[in-house]
């Protein structure tokens, strides 16, 4: 392939063109957005460093997704913010939970919206740790006993995915073992498999008052100059039944995400945290960047890489782009 025989502007010429040849493409279905719910009634409030994106409460998430799914967006994952925090997370499997009440109100009103939980104890412990705390550290198998509980607790109510992201080991095989006794089969596990201990959720933290009130994640969540170990993580998570592999965050870890689409056959998810959000939306705001051509620009970059599914803040944004 030589110039001047082969000329690759040939194919660049007009849009028309372009979109012939166009390699990858987004649609509404590779979307999931999610959505922070906190207890409490009548509340829809701005996240000061996301700007476009709310706190809301059980009675007005309803409105956001009626609209989502008029867009034909249909897949929401679901965080709960509680008032009630304490050492163990109790409220995170509690029958009348903020995600359960969620989960049954959403899924009354609309059953095809597809529902997918976060697994994890750190916005309802009072310590702010994804799991529980023994002498000082982090135990692995009790927290395991809470994960699969508050994993139960969901599908209870009607969820259709439960997504663990505490990073605890064994936490993939310990809750399909509970879903299944407890009668919940079908009920999938998008496993936060690669999540990486990562400045870039910064801005979640606030937005779910979920920061550890003392040390950090580091004992649990990757280190982000690893590579071999998110193979090792990924391929022990399908191993354990997970029906969906993810990486967290995505930008930074687009490597991560194409070796794992050459390594692997499950489906794979990415997570633009709220970081990446916030970088792009402050950066827009500020004149440096035009938000549509960057967040269109990043989404791609991320499916090119590899990913099937992507769980972003800009989910409703880029809905209404494509009905447009
Ligand atoms: C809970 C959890 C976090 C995120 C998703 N689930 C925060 C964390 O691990 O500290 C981050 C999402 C984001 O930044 O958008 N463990």
């Amino acid at each position: 392939m030589m110039y001047p025989e082969y000329r690759p502007r040939r194919l660049r010429l007009r849009e028309e063109v372009r979109a012939l040849v166009r390699e990858t493409q987004l649609s509404v279905n590779d979307l999931i957005y999610p959505l922070f719910i906190r207890d409490g009634k009548g509340v829809r409030e701005e996240i000061a460093s996301m700007p476009g994106v709310y706190r809301f409460t059980v009675d007005t998430v309803i409105a956001e997704i009626k609209a989502c799914l008029e867009l034909g967006l249909k897949a929401f994952l679901l965080f709960g913010i509680p008032f009630q925090k304490d050492e163990v997370g109790s409220s995170a499997f509690a029958k009348e939970g903020v995600v359960q009440r969620a989960i049954k109100a959403i899924k009354d009103k609309f059953p095809e919206a597809v529902i997918i939980t976060d697994v994890c104890l750190c916005e309802y412990t009072s310590h702010g740790h994804c799991g529980i705390i023994k002498g000082g550290e982090v135990d692995n198998d009790l927290t395991l006993e809470q994960l699969a509980k508050v994993a139960v607790s969901h599908a209870k109510a009607g969820a259709d995915w439960v997504a663990p992201s505490d990073m605890m080991d064994g936490r993939v095989a310990r809750i399909r073992e509970a879903l299944d006794e407890a009668g919940f089969p079908n009920v999938a596990i998008m496993s936060y498999a690669v999540k990486y201990c990562s400045a870039f959720y910064g801005p979640f933290r606030e937005a779910a008052e979920s920061a550890p009130k003392f040390g950090d994640r580091k004992s649990y969540q990757m280190d982000p100059a690893n590579s071999r170990e998110a193979l090792r993580e990924a391929l022990m998570d399908v191993e354990e039944g997970a029906d969906i592999i993810m990486v967290k965050p995505a930008m930074p870890y687009l490597d991560i995400i194409k070796m794992l689409r050459d390594n692997l056959h499950h489906p794979i998810a990415a997570y633009q945290v709220s970081g990446e959000y916030a970088m792009i939306k402050s950066a827009s705001k500020l004149g440096y960047l035009e938000e549509e051509r960057v967040l269109w620009e990043s989404l791609i970059s991320i499916k090119r890489a590899g990913a099937d599914l992507i769980i972003t803040y800009f989910a409703k944004r880029v809905a209404e782009l494509l009905t447009k």
